[in-house]
Formats: structure tokens, sequence, C-alpha cells
């Protein structure tokens, strides 16, 4: 029996906001935001669509890709940080959009890691019950909601999007054919305050005080982020190299998540994996958090640029803190 990635895809809202827009709303500069980051642009979505309707859109992309229909999916998992309600999941939403009625639906909250920590779970779940056979795994956000506007060192990282993958598992094939060769999470929540929402949940529930306080946006404490970022993302590649024995010279691309150029370069050089090979588009959409891997993957599909048998080796970081590498043999 293997598990097997049959269709990608993404999703980002029309609306562009420039570095140039910027500007205008926070004293920034383009300069400042492109050397520090390679942000060039991020897509917005507009008022009134919730994060489920950028899921949908890139729920029926992979679909598509996969050739199969709503009802042929077992679960769907959404990784969020901005679900559109605190409950139900956002899954749910997905599920009655694209009308998949025979599917079982959760979230998952792993922020930027989303993606990684779902396809964990999700790979699991396929390898262990029989009974399932399809899994859509979307990755989705709509950050534009939960962003300071008046926070120039945070508004200007992230954006909205959305990402999805098929998952099937067929028995008629043998374990080699596998698509995940090795994998490694991780967590440490004695970091969390440096990454998160403070107010709207159980600890801290929504006030007048709370909303004067703007304690309902993103705060993080940047640079120490940056550092742990880096170590978290190279020691989980590392590990699923190690244990798999793949070594960096064998992998294809590296898929890294979008939250900074200085991160991804930095990540790049020490695991000695030369640009060329590693992806990035980070330039056009900022930090997607849950939806960048996914994003990056289903451009590279559609492009043409992997082909079967090609080692992928995605990597992730963020709030939790949480981190985590997926070897992943296409
Ligand atoms: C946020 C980040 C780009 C800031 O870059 P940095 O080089 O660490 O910059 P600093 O925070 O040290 O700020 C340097 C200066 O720029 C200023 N600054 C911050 N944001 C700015 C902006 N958008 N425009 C202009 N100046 C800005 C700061 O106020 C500071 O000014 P000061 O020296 O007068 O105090 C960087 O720390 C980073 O990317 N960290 C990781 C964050 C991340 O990826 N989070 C998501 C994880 S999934």
């Amino acid at each position: 029996m293997a598990i097997r990635i049959i269709g990608t895809g993404s999703y980002a809202p029309e609306k562009i906001l420039t570095n140039a827009d910027l500007e205008k709303m926070v004293e920034t500069s383009d300069e400042w935001i492109t050397t520090r980051t390679g942000i060039k642009q991020r897509h917005i979505a507009a008022d009134g669509v919730a994060t489920s309707d950028l899921a949908v859109q890139a729920a029926r992309n992979a679909m598509e890709m996969a050739k199969i229909t709503p009802d042929q999916i077992n679960f769907i998992s959404v990784a969020t940080v901005t679900g559109d309600k605190a409950f139900p999941s956002t899954a749910c939403f997905v599920q009655k959009k694209i009308e998949a009625n025979n599917a079982v639906c959760y979230d998952v909250v792993a922020a930027c890691s989303g993606l990684l920590y779902s396809l964990e779970i999700a790979v699991a779940m396929l390898r262990s019950y029989k009974k399932y056979k399809y899994a859509l795994v979307i990755g989705a956000e709509k950050l534009s909601s939960i962003v300071d506007w008046q926070d120039r060192s945070t508004c200007v990282l992230f954006g909205d999007g959305a990402s999805a993958v098929i998952l099937e598992r067929d028995d008629s094939l043998p374990d080699s054919e596998d698509c995940l060769v090795a994998s490694e999470l991780g967590a440490a929540g004695i970091y969390s305050e440096l990454l998160y929402l403070p107010a709207g949940g159980s600890a801290m529930p929504a006030s007048h005080e709370t909303v004067e306080q703007r304690q309902h946006y993103i705060k993080m404490t940047g640079q120490e982020l940056f550092k742990l970022a880096v170590n978290g993302m190279v020691g989980a590649c590392r590990t699923t190299m190690k244990e798999s024995g793949v070594k960096s010279e064998d992998v294809t691309w590296v898929v890294p998540h979008q939250a900074n150029m200085r991160i991804i370069g930095a990540v790049a050089q020490r695991l000695t994996i030369p640009e060329e090979r590693v992806f990035v588009n980070i330039d056009k959409y900022g930090n997607t958090s849950a939806a960048s891997i996914g994003i990056c993957l289903d451009e590279l599909c559609r492009s043409g640029k992997i082909k079967r048998g090609d080692y992928i080796l995605l990597t992730a970081f963020g709030g939790g803190l949480t981190w985590g590498a997926m070897l992943l043999r296409w």
C-alpha cells in the first residue's frame, strides 16, 4: 500500500497590495521591505470573503488535477490560524461549500507549519484505516483579518491565500511507492509569545478593552524568531535526510515556508543547497502562513518543474513555536 499525492491546487485573491501601497499606510519603504524580507507585494481578500472561500478555490483546483469528485473525499483537514469562526471548524464550512458530504472534517492549528502537521496526520490516517482513500489537505489563511495595519513591523509581512493537496491511499502499489519518505515535526510552547494573537480565546475573551488595546492583532518578536526559524528548519531537514539516507545533492527542490528571503537564504546555505534548487515566490505573496508551502508546491507542479521520482524537501516554521520538515518522493 502506498500514499500518493494526486493533485495540488492554490488560490490567491485578486487584490494586490504593493510595497508602494504600504508606503502610504505606514512609515516604511519599498527599499526596506525588499531588502529585509524579499517581499514586493501580497494578495488581500475582500471584505466578506472568509478563509473557507479561499480554501474552496484551492480545493477545486486540486480536485480537478486529481480527477476526483467531492463525494469521493473521505476527510478534509484545514490548517489555519484564521478560521472563519472560533467554531465550528473551517473544514466543515469547506465541506458545505464543495458538497463533500461523505467527509470527516477537522482543523489543524500549527500556524506556518500547519500544512506539514496536517499532511503528517493525513498520511497517518490513510495508512491506518482502509476505509479512508482520499484526503483533502488544505492550508488557508486570511491573515489580513488579524494584521494590525498600524504596525509597520508586521503589516508588511503577511498576505492571504490558500493551497490544497489531494492524497490517495492506493492498495495496488508497493510500499516503496509511498510519497512520504521521512518527516520530522517539532514544537516549543515556551516560545508561544514570540508570535501570537493575545485576545479572543478563553484566556482573554473579547471585550471593549481588548479591542481598544489592539489585542486582536498579530504580535511578533521578529529578531528572536528569525534565529529560531533558521535553527528549527535546518535541524528538521537534516534529521529527515539522515533518517532516509537522502543527501542534499539528491534533493531536486527545497520548498521552504515563505516568511523571509533572508531566512530562506540562511537555511539553504546551511544545508549546502544551491539557490537554483530552492523554490521562492515570497516576492509575489508575502507570508501566507499555512498556505505558503502548498502554493509553492502547486506552482512547481503546474509549471512542470517536478517529475516522478524527484525528492522534494518541504520545511516550515511558525507560531507555537512549531517547525518541521517533510521529505517527499514525487
Ligand atoms: C521582521 C523582520 C523582517 C525585521 O527585520 P530586522 O532586520 O530584524 O529589523 P528590526 O526588527 O531589527 O528593525 C530594524 C529597524 O527597522 C524598523 N522597522 C521595522 N519595520 C519596518 C518597516 N516595515 N519599515 C521600515 N522600518 C521598519 C525598526 O523599527 C527598527 O528601527 P530602529 O533601529 O530605529 O529601532 C525580521 O526580524 C524577520 O523577518 N523576522 C522573522 C519574522 C517571521 O518570519 N515571522 C513569521 C514566522 S513564520
